[in-house]
């Protein structure tokens, strides 16, 4: 077995001209603290990216930098082989799950709309073809029941499908999540997980997905880019997921347990973070 790549080592691969997007000597600091330095990624198209580590390590700072809204402080990023920023209409992006006020005026297809309407290429499409694009995406992850509800009655997980809808509207090269499952129930972290699986698939847009809980999503996992204590680790599943691999990044004695088919990583010195929820000490 290869040994994951760590932050001095790392050896980006070569030749990889059609990287979805493609990091060199990239540190992300604020003030005095680093993120994480001396990072080296390329993610291919039809890649599944996870990207773990505990609350406060940048993994949604990881994204702002893909998505151009945060430069980094030293180092070059680049999406679709050009800046983030210029990338970005064809980058999808799901966020967390949050609620809408029960009386936000608008309806589940206007959330999905938002997604089609003129992003692409930059021009204004024409209404019947948004509706029929909408209608379509609707289908594609099960919302079409609830197409007209007020998306405020909508339940976490049905609001999530929309959010999914829309970041898939796009067509994109790469879509980016961001504990897309949080909150969600078993039931729907696997239809959300399984909707962004299958536009992979079909389409071979590479996926990044940031989780502090891997275990919904392991089965779909090429590599991982795991972070913690101001540093990083890129392998696949079996190659970071260790005790040996993981103690070593952390500075300290952590065990990955095996329990169930459920990856658990136990002792991280960070993980006072959360004791709000036991479902979240595992990882
Ligand atoms: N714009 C910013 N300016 C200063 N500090 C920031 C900024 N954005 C994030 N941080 C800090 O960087 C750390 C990582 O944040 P974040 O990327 O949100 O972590 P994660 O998503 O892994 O929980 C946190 O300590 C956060 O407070
Ligand atoms: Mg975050």
């Amino acid at each position: 077995m290869n040994a994951p790549q760590s932050a001095p080592e790392v050896a980006a691969r070569s030749g990889a001209d059609d990287a979805v997007v493609r990091l060199r000597d990239a540190r992300l600091a604020f003030g005095e603290r680093t993120l994480w330095s001396g990072l080296d990624l390329d993610v291919a198209p039809g890649e599944y990216l996870a990207v773990l580590g505990s609350n406060g390590t940048g993994k949604t700072s990881f994204l702002r930098v893909l998505l151009g809204l945060l430069p980094l402080t030293s180092g070059t990023v680049r999406v679709n082989g050009t800046r983030p920023r210029a990338a970005s209409a064809r980058v999808g992006y799901v966020p967390q799950q949050r609620g809408f006020p029960a009386h936000t005026p608008l309806r589940a297809r206007d959330l999905v709309a938002q997604g089609v309407d003129g992003h692409r290429w930059g021009i204004r499409l024409h209404p019947r073809r948004v509706h029929r694009t909408v209608d379509e995406l609707l289908e594609r992850v099960g919302a079409t029941d609830y197409a007209d509800a007020p998306v405020g009655v909508l339940s976490g997980g049905e609001q999530q499908r929309l959010r999914v809808a829309q970041a898939l509207a796009a067509d994109p090269t790469l879509v980016l999540c961001d504990e897309a499952l949080l909150s969600l129930d078993l039931h729907h972290q696997h239809v959300v997980s399984e909707l962004v699986h299958e536009q992979r698939e079909r389409s071979g847009c590479a996926v990044v997905f940031v989780t502090h809980d891997v275990n919904p999503i392991i089965e779909h996992v090429d590599r991982i880019l795991y972070l913690a204590n101001g540093s990083f680790r890129i392998g696949t599943p079996d190659q970071v997921l260790r005790s040996d691999v993981l103690s070593e990044l952390y500075g300290t004695r952590v065990e990955v347990l095996r329990s169930n088919g459920r990856i658990l990583v136990a002792g991280r010195p960070d993980s006072s973070h959360y004791t709000d929820s036991p479902e979240e000490l595992i990882l």
